[in-house]
């Protein structure tokens, strides 16, 4: 199923990457964005989570049931679909009793108000077993997201603590279908009856823990049935706490047309490398009646399908691939000319130099929100071991100006670097020819120095960190204030 110039194609990408990124001399696609969508009435749209242990069963999971720990009574995340303008008022319901787990819901990527960020003792309190909490806010931008837990984040997001949340609007052109593709692993037990530790002091030391089992929507390299000859979205979320995935689709013409929720000038997809908590969303113009393509990762010494998207039914369309481009993105462009420029070292500790042997000592991992071992650092700090001590900020933004981040990873592990309540504008990379996109979360190369700027237009105490969720947990975690 897998061509030989794909496994070619592979092997380079991992050499060193003619793949990744924007391709030289790809023909661009020509339609130009439509401008900002502006948002409808407000209207409430209420969802109900309940955090709770369930045993529970997925498709990918041969037949076993797991103690999950989900929002709803189904093993599945919730998709949450709404339409920009509205307000999500959202009831949690902690109900993690019997481990005496706190939790709070974050909103990756959502532009809200700070005390509405989900994130314990810098915004809001833990919501403890037993307790609620309400959150409510209107989305100010549409797209792809997701929300999670933001405490124990190893552990809770490991046994399925998320969901999907998405807000229409974007597309001034409907595409012929929309689906949601979640990527993740998870960390099951040889005979599958149980999972296994979250969070090694191994995997935290290096590129992190990676799943045992991995899926898409809940299954092992599933069948997804769509119409054929057609221009369909998909909407692609690495929600894994550690796998780096480096999509690609095979067999059809694809183009990526928003990052991270946000709309980008289409363009075409050759390879696109997502950390943890980074989105995609592609338009591909699926193959003729009875044909398939296949939704590949390259991230890996043999391309590894991911999901079978079969064709089925009349053509939809005519003419060559020249996809819509969603409706622009609402983010206030930086004003480059004055940015304050701000260096950020993304590097390891001397604990996380000598990790193996800590490893090796069987040294405890505490009780987390937070691992007794730091083993990573931002700028040479460390969030600390306790986390219910809040650190000093990394940083005091004024409000209104732009922030130009020069962000360096002196390490060889790759870190997705995620910024709460803002959007960056992706500037550059020495390594990379990067097409011109917001993020919320970058990911950053070994080696790397990436550019990305930002208004600080969003008052309050925001998180900073690496979203492989062990890296995060082991002290690559900072706060800045906006005021
Ligand atoms: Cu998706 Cu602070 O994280
Ligand atoms: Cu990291």
């Amino acid at each position: 199923m897998i061509s030989r110039r794909s496994v070619l194609a592979g092997s380079a990408a991992l050499a060193g990457a003619a793949l990744f990124g924007r391709p030289d001399r790809a023909p661009a696609f020509t339609r130009a964005l439509p401008p900002a969508a502006e948002p409808g009435a407000e209207r409430i749209v209420s969802l109900d989570l309940k955090a709770a242990e369930r045993r529970l069963t997925l498709p990918c999971f041969d037949g076993h049931e797991l103690p999950l720990w989900t929002f709803t009574d189904k093993a599945e995340p919730p998709v949450v679909r709404m339409k920009l303008g509205q307000r999500l008022d959202t009831h949690l319901v902690n109900g993690l009793t019997r481990t005496g787990e706190h939790v709070s819901i974050h909103w990756h990527g959502i532009r809200l108000p700070n005390d509405q960020d989900g994130v314990p003792y810098l915004v809001q309190p833990p919501v403890e077993p037993g307790e609620s909490y309400d959150y409510s806010f209107v989305p100010p931008d549409t797209g792809t997201f997701f929300f999670h837990t933001h405490c124990n984040s190893a552990e809770q997001i490991g046994r399925g603590l998320i969901g999907i949340l998405i807000v229409e609007g974007d597309a001034p052109e409907p595409y012929d279908a929309d689906e949601v593709l979640t990527l993740r692993d998870w960390r099951i037990s040889e005979d599958g009856t149980s999972f296994l530790p979250f969070l090694t002091m191994e995997g935290a030391g290096k590129a992190g823990t990676f799943g045992t089992v991995r899926s898409v929507n809940g299954r092992r390299n599933p069948e997804i049935v769509l119409p054929a000859s057609a221009d369909v979205r998909l909407r692609i979320l690495n929600v894994d706490p550690t796998r780096l995935t480096e999509i690609g689709i095979e067999g059809a013409e694809a183009a990526v047309v928003a990052i991270d929720g946000l709309a980008c000038q289409p363009f075409p997809l050759r390879s696109w490398r997502m950390g943890p908590a980074m989105r995609a969303d592609l338009v591909i113009r699926t193959p003729a009646d009875g044909g398939s393509a296949t939704l590949v990762d390259y991230f890996a010494p043999k391309p590894v399908p991911l999901a079978r998207l079969t064709a089925r039914g009349p053509a939809r369309r005519q003419g060559p691939f020249n996809p819509a481009p969603l409706a622009a993105a609402r983010i206030t462009p930086p004003d480059l000319a004055a940015a304050i420029r701000m260096p950020i070292t993304f590097s390891a500790t001397a604990t996380g130099a000598t990790v193996q042997e800590l490893a090796d000592s069987g040294a405890p991992l505490g009780p987390l929100c937070l691992s007794e071992g730091n083993l990573w650092a931002i700028n040479k700090a460390s969030w600390p071991s306790d986390m219910h001590q809040i650190p000093p900020p990394m940083a005091k933004l004024e409000r209104g100006k732009t922030y130009l981040f020069e962000l360096r990873n002196v390490t060889p592990h790759m870190h997705p670097i995620h910024i709460h309540g803002h959007s960056f504008t992706v500037l550059k990379s020495n390594r990379r020819d990067l097409p011109p996109h917001h993020a919320d979360t970058v990911l950053l190369q070994p080696k790397e120095r990436m550019e990305v700027a930002f208004v600080a237009d969003n008052p309050g105490k925001w998180m900073f960190h690496c979203h492989i969720i062990e890296h995060q947990e082991t002290g690559m975690m900072a706060w800045f204030e906006v005021a």
